[in-house]
Formats: C-alpha cells, sequence, structure tokens
C-alpha cells in the first residue's frame, strides 16, 4: 500500500507548487489523479511502458482495454500517430481543448504497446481542466489516463468518489472540486472514411456533424461503416453502482417504486416525486448536459446512503441524451 496524498488546487487557477510536485511525481513513473473536466483520470506516462502498465496494475483493468492519452496540444497529439487523419485535424481543431478523443494510427515509437492493448491505434485527447492542462504542460510528456475508478466501478466526478477505489494505490490526487461534464469524452475513430462515434459522450452526434455531416455512429458489433475497430471500452458492464440500476419509464415509476422492497433509491428528471422513509430521492436537472454532470455523483451517494435497488426515470429518446442513455444500460446490465 501507498500512503496517498490528497493536494488541494485552485480549479481556475492551479498552484505551480502543486503542479509541479504532481508533474515530478510522474515524471519518476508513478501514479497521479488528475481532475479533468468530465471525470478524473487516473494518470501515468504514456511514452513508458512500465509506468503504463501500472495504470492497469492500480485499476485492476484487463490488458486487453486500452487507454486515452492526455496532451496539451494537437502538435503534441499529431506527433504521437503514425499518420493524421482529415477528420482528426478537423475535429480536433473544433473541440480542442474538450471532451473529445480521436482514434488515429500510433507510431509504435512514441506510444508503447501497453498504452494501446497492442492496437495499431492510439486514443488522444487534449483536456480543457486548467490543472490537467497545466501538469501536462509542465511535463511535457504525454500522459495515459483511464477514469480513475476501479475497472467496472462508476467513474468518479470528484476526489471522494476516486479514493473509494483507488486509497493507497496511488501517490498523489489532485483535488479541484467536482468535473463540470460528470460524463467521459467521446470518443471517435478518425482512421476510417468517415469518422466513426465508439463511445457516445459529452460531445453528441449532432455537434460532431456540425463539422464532418458525414459522422456515423457504430452500433451493435462495430461493423457499420467499416470503422477500424470496436472499442473495446464497449464492453456492456461497465460504469456500474453496486446497487442494482433499473431503468423505468416515467408512468411505470409509482408502481415500481410500489413493488421495490427495502431500501431503494430514486433518480428523476423532474420534481415531482416525493421521497418517504424507504425511497431517497434525487432530482437530477431536465436538461442532459446538466442531468449529466450529475449523475456519478447521485449514484455514488445513493450506494453510500445503502440503497440495493436504484429506479431510474427513463430520460428522453432524442440524440442529446444518448451518452446519458448508454450508461444508464451499461449499469443496468450489470
Ligand atoms: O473523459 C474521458 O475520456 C476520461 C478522462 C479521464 O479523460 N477517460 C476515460 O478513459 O474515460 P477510460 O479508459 O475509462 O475509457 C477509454 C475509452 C474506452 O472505451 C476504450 O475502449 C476507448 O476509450 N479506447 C481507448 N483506446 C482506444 C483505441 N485505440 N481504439 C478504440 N477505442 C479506444
Ligand atoms: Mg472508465
Amino acid at each position: 500500500m501507498l500512503r496517498t496524498e490528497v493536494i488541494r488546487v485552485d480549479a481556475k487557477a492551479p498552484e505551480a507548487d502543486a503542479v509541479a510536485l504532481a508533474a515530478r511525481a510522474l515524471a519518476r513513473g508513478e501514479l497521479v489523479v488528475i481532475p479533468t473536466e468530465t471525470v478524473y483520470g487516473l494518470g501515468a506516462l504514456a511514452d513508458d511502458a512500465d509506468a503504463a502498465a501500472r495504470i492497469f496494475e492500480a485499476k485492476g483493468r484487463p490488458a486487453y482495454n486500452p487507454l486515452i492519452v492526455h496532451v496539451a496540444s494537437v502538435d503534441e497529439a499529431r506527433a504521437l500517430a503514425a499518420w493524421w487523419p482529415a477528420h482528426a485535424e478537423a475535429l480536433t481543431r473544433a473541440f480542442w481543448p474538450g471532451p473529445l478523443t480521436v482514434v488515429v494510427p500510433r507510431d509504435a515509437s512514441k506510444v508503447p504497446g501497453v498504452v494501446s492493448a497492442g492496437g495499431a491505434t492510439v486514443a488522444i485527447r487534449m483536456p480543457a481542466h486548467p490543472v490537467a492542462l497545466a501538469v501536462l504542460r509542465a511535463l511535457k510528456r504525454p500522459v495515459a489516463a483511464p477514469s480513475a475508478n476501479r475497472f467496472q466501478q462508476l467513474s468518479p466526478t470528484t476526489a471522494a468518489h476516486v479514493l473509494k477505489g483507488l486509497d493507497g494505490r496511488v501517490s498523489m490526487v489532485l483535488d479541484a472540486g467536482p468535473c463540470e461534464r460528470g460524463i467521459e469524452s467521446t470518443v471517435v475513430d478518425c482512421t476510417g472514411e468517415r469518422p466513426a462515434v465508439l463511445r457516445h459522450g459529452s460531445i453528441t452526434l449532432d455537434e460532431l456533424r456540425a463539422v464532418v455531416p458525414t459522422a456515423v455512429e457504430v452500433r451493435g458489433d462495430g461493423a457499420e461503416d467499416g470503422a477500424a475497430l470496436r472499442s473495446p471500452g464497449m464492453i456492456r458492464k461497465h460504469y456500474a453502482p453496486r446497487a442494482k440500476l433499473v431503468v423505468v419509464r416515467p408512468e411505470a415509476l409509482y408502481d415500481a417504486l410500489r413493488a421495490t422492497p427495502g431500501r431503494v433509491g430514486l433518480v428523476t428528471h423532474h420534481q415531482d416525486y416525493t421521497a418517504t422513509a424507504t425511497v431517497l430521492s434525487v432530482a437530477l436537472p431536465e436538461d442532459p448536459k446538466g442531468y449529466g454532470a450529475r449523475l456519478y455523483a447521485a449514484l455514488h451517494m445513493l450506494d453510500d446512503a445503502g440503497c440495493e435497488v436504484v429506479l431510474v426515470e427513463a430520460p428522453p429518446d432524442d440524440g442529446a441524451w444518448a451518452a446519458v442513455r448508454d450508461r444508464l444500460a451499461r449499469a443496468e446490465s450489470s
């Protein structure tokens, strides 16, 4: 067991000494948890195979699940790619820094195989969080960082969530308060003829299409449109709370509540449900971005409160809610 040091940092104007400490620990090959605008990331040097391998160990993540590499500029991303696809150029110019991850051909002399699970591609993103950017700029090297949770558990949007799974497994946690977006980045395969969404995320398909109109989503077996590969992160069980999660149509909620014994959590996006002695109710915002920003925190809270079942009011069917629906479906099938 390591002694995990938690350092408070200002989210908007990170203190230089905290940033330098984190960069030095990373440079030594250690694990450092860094806030991003989506979720907290479990960081290690991306250009050092031994350091990157420690991420899999700390997370309990199988080696077949590749990592996202974080960089401080488009130029740094281009330097990690064997070649830089036109779609990657267009999308990163539009959305970086921000919650977009592009999958591009990997330059094996720059990114070790362990980062990409031995694949021919590498996933890269430039985060928008001032703390993440400050650490990347101080370090001047790329940082591999999956969400800072144990494998298949809920992603963390606060330092307290991180410590639930990783206390004693990492050197340091930079605590900058809650993450603004709350839902992971959108992962887009840029190696094919059309950009293909491998994982729904903070940026919607419509937003991508405003930049590259041919962008498509990869469904089912991922065979659509010759997308180069499935995203291994698409395995069903993922993003799961400890409680059993059930998504329920709004009109069936009252019946489901009455039929569910024990301590029950309820997550809605309307205000008109009330808590009872055995039901702990959380009303999330009615807009998808606001809802996404607080979903994981709500599920962490209901888990901590000892709920055995969490009923979630089914969100609307439109594209703006795709990432939220995706995470709920994965949590439900666990
Ligand atoms: O918002 C985020 O993306 C956060 C923050 C920390 O940046 N990171 C994150 O990482 O969610 P992780 O490891 O939990 O999810 C990475 C996703 C997985 O679905 C993985 O399969 C996919 O990216 N991925 C990584 N490398 C890939 C590659 N070369 N090809 C296809 N998918 C890849
Ligand atoms: Mg994750």
